[in-house]
């Protein structure tokens, strides 16, 4: 038996991305974000209602996207439900945020992977905005690469359930992709 729910719209995993812009005044701002993920191989989508963020977004036409970890959940939770219109929530948690070298936007030190991202576009509908990123550069902290590449066990990076309104831990790998469904293919 299946249970119908209508239009209840459940996808999961979404992302924790955390967008950071800065606004006329230089000042960093950090927003929380789970409509979103991969567009093309180097770009990047986001829903958006109209924030503070897209301000600076229509402004500064860069930003930066880091991933919540289970180190940062309660601060990227913040940056999620208070506006930097109304305050700065960076410095309001004690993070630091320095200029990344590549787009005019800021990159938040406690957080260990960071996307730096120009906007491609930003394309106003009925409920907000679709934004479309490309990324320039990836920076990831030494402490969580391996053999020196990037190492998802060491981020530990959260994903938000939207069934139950709760961030949980991304865990264990289960099988390689591109290769375990392989014992279906046909041979001819
Ligand atoms: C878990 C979570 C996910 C969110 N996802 C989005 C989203 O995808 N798009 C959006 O426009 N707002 C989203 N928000 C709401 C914004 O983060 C929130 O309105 C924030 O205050 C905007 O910050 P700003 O005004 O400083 O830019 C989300 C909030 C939370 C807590």
């Amino acid at each position: 038996m299946r249970k119908n729910f209508g239009r209840k719209t459940i996808i999961t995993p979404l992302p924790v991305l955390i967008l950071a812009t800065y606004d006329e005044h230089g000042t960093p701002n950090a927003m929380n974000a789970a409509w979103g993920g991969q567009y093309d191989s180097n770009e990047i989508f986001v829903s958006l209602a109209k924030h503070k963020t897209t301000d600076n977004l229509i402004l500064k036409k860069a930003f930066t996207v880091s991933f919540a970890t289970k180190d940062t959940v309660e601060e990227s939770d913040y940056f999620g439900i208070e506006s930097g219109h109304k305050t700065n929530k960076i410095e309001a948690v004690g993070f630091t945020a320095v200029r990344s070298e590549f787009v005019d936007a800021p990159v938040i030190e406690q957080y260990p992977l960071t996307l730096e991202c120009t906007v491609k576009e930003l394309q106003e509908d009925k409920t907000g905005y679709i934004l479309i990123g490309e990324v320039v550069n990836m920076s990831a902290d030494e402490s969580i690469l391996t053999d020196g590449q990037v190492d998802l066990s060491k981020l530990q990076p959260v994903c938000f359930d939207s069934a139950s309104n709760t961030y949980r831990l991304i865990t264990e790998i289960v099988a390689d992709a591109f290769s375990c469904g392989k014992k279906y293919i046909q041979k001819p």
